[in-house]
């Protein structure tokens, strides 16, 4: 399968750095083109990739992936229908040209899927929310397998996508800042500062890989640390009293809205 990735800033660099981990994608097979010369070349090389001088090149696809921002999208799509076959399926990542502006941005192309991923695709471990309603993302496509090899794929109905891409998109930033503070208060506390993060990092992977392989709920996660009177329920307590629950929320909130 040929694929050609349109833009690759911090999204499309993370989408092909997730396609080059895959064994049954050949690199020989991945193309990209940017908005410069110079990041097409610089991003091609990195990843040992074949750089794209320009879109009309993209006729020879069977998979483009669109990581443009939007306002490019809109402008660049029209245009890229009329180079590419009506077979070629489109994936768009661009937040906010959903399915019905797609169909009318591509015209013919029958095979379009959106789709938002979040950063953690670049190691194999993303998110990746697809609109519901779409055909090409129900089906046992080549494409729909291809994407289950850069993570987790969620289906929801289109006015939810925006809920999972605070969540599942916009959350890594918050999760950082988590980390951070984290490895900041062992640092205040005389741990030194490589240890704090692999302590913190770690702790981060350790806690989902025990919330996703043992299926187990947040809360009796929380119940198997917090013995009672200890010390860890003294530190749920503080994380209550300065409103860490209520912070959260709102960061949710205020990213959707
Ligand atoms: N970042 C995320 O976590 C995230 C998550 C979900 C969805 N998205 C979506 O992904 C898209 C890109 O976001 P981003 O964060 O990766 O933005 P970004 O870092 O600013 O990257 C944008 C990329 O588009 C390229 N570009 C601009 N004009 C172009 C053109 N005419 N032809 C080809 N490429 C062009 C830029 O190239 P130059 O650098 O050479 O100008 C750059 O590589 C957005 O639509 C966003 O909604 C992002």
């Amino acid at each position: 399968m040929n694929i050609y990735v349109l833009g690759a800033g911090s999204m499309g660099a993370a989408l092909i750095a997730g396609l080059c981990n895959l064994e049954n994608v050949s690199r020989e097979n991945i193309y990209v083109l940017s908005g410069h010369t110079e990041s097409t070349a610089k991003i091609a090389h990195k990843y040992q990739i074949n750089p794209v001088g320009q879109l009309a090149e993209f006729s020879g696809a069977d998979l483009v992936i669109n990581a443009t921002p939007v306002d490019v999208t809109r402008t660049i799509l029209p245009k890229l229908a009329s180079i590419i076959t009506a077979e070629t399926v489109v994936v768009s990542v661009a937040y906010g040209v959903d399915v019905p502006e797609l169909k009318q941005l591509l015209g013919r192309v029958t095979g379009l899927i959106y789709m938002i991923p979040n950063i953690p695709v670049s190691v194999n471990q993303g998110v990746l929310a697809v609109d519901s309603t779409v055909d090409q993302a129900s089906e046992d496509t080549p494409v729909m397998e291809l994407l289950r090899g850069l993570g987790q794929i969620v289906r929801v109905e289109a006015d939810l996508l925006d809920v999972v891409s605070a969540g599942g998109g916009s959350a890594p930033a918050f999760a950082a800042i988590f980390v951070e503070a984290l490895a900041d208060s062992m640092v205040l506390h005389g741990l030194g500062r490589k240890v704090a993060y692999q302590v913190a990092e770690q702790m981060l992977r350790g806690t989902a890989s025990l919330l996703l392989d043992r299926q187990i709920l947040p809360a009796q996660l929380k119940d198997l640390v917090a013995s009672p009177g200890g010390s860890t329920i003294r530190g749920v307590n503080a994380l209550e009293q300065h409103g860490f629950r209520a912070a959260v929320m709102e960061a949710i909130t205020k990213t959707i809205a």
